[in-house]
């Protein structure tokens, strides 16, 4: 594909713009433009919080001032990302609509103030925010300026009022077909005495109520993804009667908890989110930090496979709501922009252009500090930033394509935070996933990060960590993946329930899949954190586990890889391998330390027919392929210099000249290389 924004035909390099602060400053307003054009932006999102100066007072309607610096901008080159205001409330909205305000998990509604924080089942409120959206929308929609709606500002969080209340019934009702003996039976009431006889004695899972039914918590966290959702759905319904043209995107907070982006993305045009690493801290090596910001940056581009994703926020400098705020180490801020384009991400955007003067946010990094001046560290590095963009221009479009693929699944996080075995406080699902992910990096290969109700057809391998939901679809799809030919490698965890947490009788992995595995788990052994256990392989290496083990019982013609080191369950299965149609279903039933993992994995790969090479510590390398040919991005997260060897020759873009099969690296460096 072209560029995401044709209009712009550039890769977009933008922030967060908040004019309506300093209208009564327009020296200051004429300043930006200029500075603007100095850190070469060509983009502004505008208007996140700008409700209360659109809509003073209630159906008072003011937008020449937005409309004044949109004009500007355009006239200046920069194009202008507009959002619907609804991420905040004016003062007005709740002291004639308290019911817009929010109810807190003990039923305490909230006090006026904050943001994000409005009752999304509020009739009012929607009507309320359907209007302002209109009106921005006839105003501003054929604006020749205008690239992107930007729906609210990162949706999050729950409301326990009586109005979501009911709306949650109404979604149980829907979705047990008004029976609420399925739902007694989908929930397992029949355990102390829970049984509802309507669906109106259901309430909320209260702090101080029902915390003990799996399915409601389950079906409470799918309530609240599918009402924000609608919610979502309304405003971008609002737009799009307006201007069908003009793509939407609502910002993602990385691996948000509470809302399951595969449901929340599939309503928006463009992905985009919000990135604010801690780097160069003082508990993780900067190479685990990138892998991390690697994985998320991927989840978002699988959202949407075979497009362009936007880094729609990032910080210039440092941020102000992390409990150290330390400022980014000179280059910091080039590698981290550069990181989101070689991950796919066609937009370097920054939370915030300028600094407020009061209020929470005042020392929040941004391109333009207190000071004004535009000879600063961070500005120079932004403008830095802004130019190496310009240099990449051809890259625009293209996209990355992967064989590999981690399954992440919201249902199995959230139902593993709700079950009360193993490990209570903290199972390790999403570190387990990234470290999984980061072992796949280090040796070169860039995974995407997909639900299990994706395509999984153009992947070799699928590794799939702690599954522990799998309904009946899951189990088809995944056994249909290994017949195919695919290699599939589940862990301990996997297949325990279904689709509302009922436990699969018959042994674990459940739904079919031990068939696939050839196997059953027995017993889950969890171990204290000093505990450990030992796998060792059939080639007599051997590696530590941790946290959890589970006994297996293997079929006759499932294969052994290896066995516990230890324990009572000494010499008994712990990673299998079953041969099941054409493909491969591998099962690791403890908790192995990553070295182990890379061991085994290495072994996957080579018979999966896919190419690896460990990378320098600290070293990543994707691939983007587009019109333009294809982009091979070698970036060093390191403090110091790095030597790579077996890199794709080619043009490098920064330096404009040829590079052969080595590339040095400079501190936080990075290299672009065009080649055919
Ligand atoms: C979020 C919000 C922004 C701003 C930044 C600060 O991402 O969307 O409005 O508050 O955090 O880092
Ligand atoms: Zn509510």
């Amino acid at each position: 594909m072209g560029h995401l924004f044709p209009k712009v035909n550039k890769l977009i390099h933008g922030g967060d713009y908040n004019p309506e602060q300093w209208l009564d400053r327009p020296d200051i307003l004429k300043e930006d433009i200029r500075l603007m054009k100095k850190a070469h932006m060509n983009c502004a999102t505008l208007g996140v919080f700008s409700w209360s100066f659109y809509e003073p007072e209630e159906g008072v309607f003011s937008f020449q001032w937005l409309k004044n610096i949109m004009d500007d901008l355009y006239e200046n080159g920069i194009y202008t990302i507009l959002a619907t205001p609804s991420g905040a409330r004016p003062a007005w909205l709740d002291e004639k609509y308290p019911e817009a305000m929010r109810v807190s998990a003990g039923g305490v509604r909230d006090h006026h103030g904050q943001r994000h924080n409005h009752c999304m089942s509020s009739e009012v409120y929607r009507q309320k925010v359907k209007i302002i959206d209109q009106k921005l929308a006839a105003a501003f929609g054929s604006h020749p300026g205008l690239i992107l709606w930007h729906i609210s500002n990162e949706f999050g969080g729950e409301c326990y009022c009586g109005l979501c209340k009911k709306r949650f019934q109404q979604f149980l009702h829907n979705k047990y077909h008004g029976d609420i003996d399925e739902l007694n039976h989908e929930w397992w009431t029949g355990f102390w005495s829970h049984r509802y006889s309507s669906f109106e004695q259901i309430e909320p899972p209260y702090e101080n109520g029902e915390q003990s039914i799996g399915g409601l918590l389950l079906d409470w966290r799918r309530f609240t993804t599918w009402n924000t959702t609608d919610f979502m759905n309304a405003e971008i319904g609002t737009v799009h009667a307006v201007t069908p043209d003009i793509p939407v995107t609502a910002n993602f907070m990385k691996l948000y908890e509470p809302l399951d982006y595969y449901e929340m993305s599939k309503s928006v045009d463009i992905i985009s989110w919000d990135n604010y690493p801690m780097w160069n801290n003082d508990f993780e090596p900067q190479s685990k930090i990138s892998a991390d910001v690697s994985f998320d940056h991927s989840i978002m581009r699988s959202f949407k496979r075979g497009q362009p994703f936007m880094m729609m926020e990032s910080a210039p400098g440092l941020v102000n709501w992390q409990p150290y705020n330390q400022v980014r180490r000179p280059g910091m801020h080039r590698y981290t922009s550069l990181q989101a384009v070689a991950c796919g991400s066609d937009t370097v955007q920054y939370f915030q252009w300028r600094k407020g003067r009061g209020s929470f946010e005042q020392y929040h990094g941004a391109v333009v500090d207190h000071l004004g001046r535009s000879d600063t560290r961070i500005f120079r590095e932004v403008a830095d930033t802004g130019e190496a963009l310009l240099r990449l221009e051809p890259v625009g479009g293209s996209v990355i394509k992967a064989c590999a693929a981690l399954l992440f699944d919201w249902n199995s996080r959230w139902a593993l935070k709700d079950m009360a075995g193993g490990i209570r406080n903290n199972k390790g699902y999403e570190e387990t996933c990234r470290e999984q992910y980061g072992l796949f990096l280090k040796n070169d290969i860039v995974m995407d990060i997909v639900s299990p109700n994706a395509d999984l057809s153009d992947y070799k391998i699928i590794v799939a960590p702690m599954l522990y939901v799998v309904n009946a679809d899951t189990a088809r799809r995944l056994r249909a993946f290994v017949e195919d030919g695919g290699c599939l490698v589940a862990t301990y965890l996997t297949g325990y329930v279904g689709e509302n947490t009922l436990c699969h009788l018959g042994g674990f992995p459940g739904g079919g899949l031990g068939d696939v595995f050839g196997l059953y788990a027995e017993e889950l052994d969890t171990l204290y954190p000093a505990q450990k256990n030992r796998v060792v392989f059939d080639s007599g290496e051997s590696f530590e586990i941790r946290d959890f083990c589970e006994i297996i019982k293997t079929r006759e013609h499932t294969q052994v890889l290896a066995r516990y080191g230890g324990d009572f369950y000494e010499n008994t299965p712990v990673v299998t391998m079953n041969r099941y149609g054409r493909g491969t279903a591998v099962y690791v039933g403890a908790r192995i330390n990553a070295a182990g993992m890379e061991q085994l994995y290495r072994r996957l790969w080579a018979e999966s027919g896919i190419p690896f090479m460990a990378l320098p510590e600290g070293v990543e390398h994707y691939t983007r392929y587009g019109g333009n040919g294809q982009f091979d991005f070698y970036l060093n997260s390191n403090e110091s210099a790095v030597e790579i060897d077996g890199v794709t020759p080619g043009m490098e873009l920064f330096s404009g000249s040829r590079t052969g099969e080595h590339l040095r690296l400079e501190p936080f460096g990075v290299a672009v290389i065009a080649g055919a």
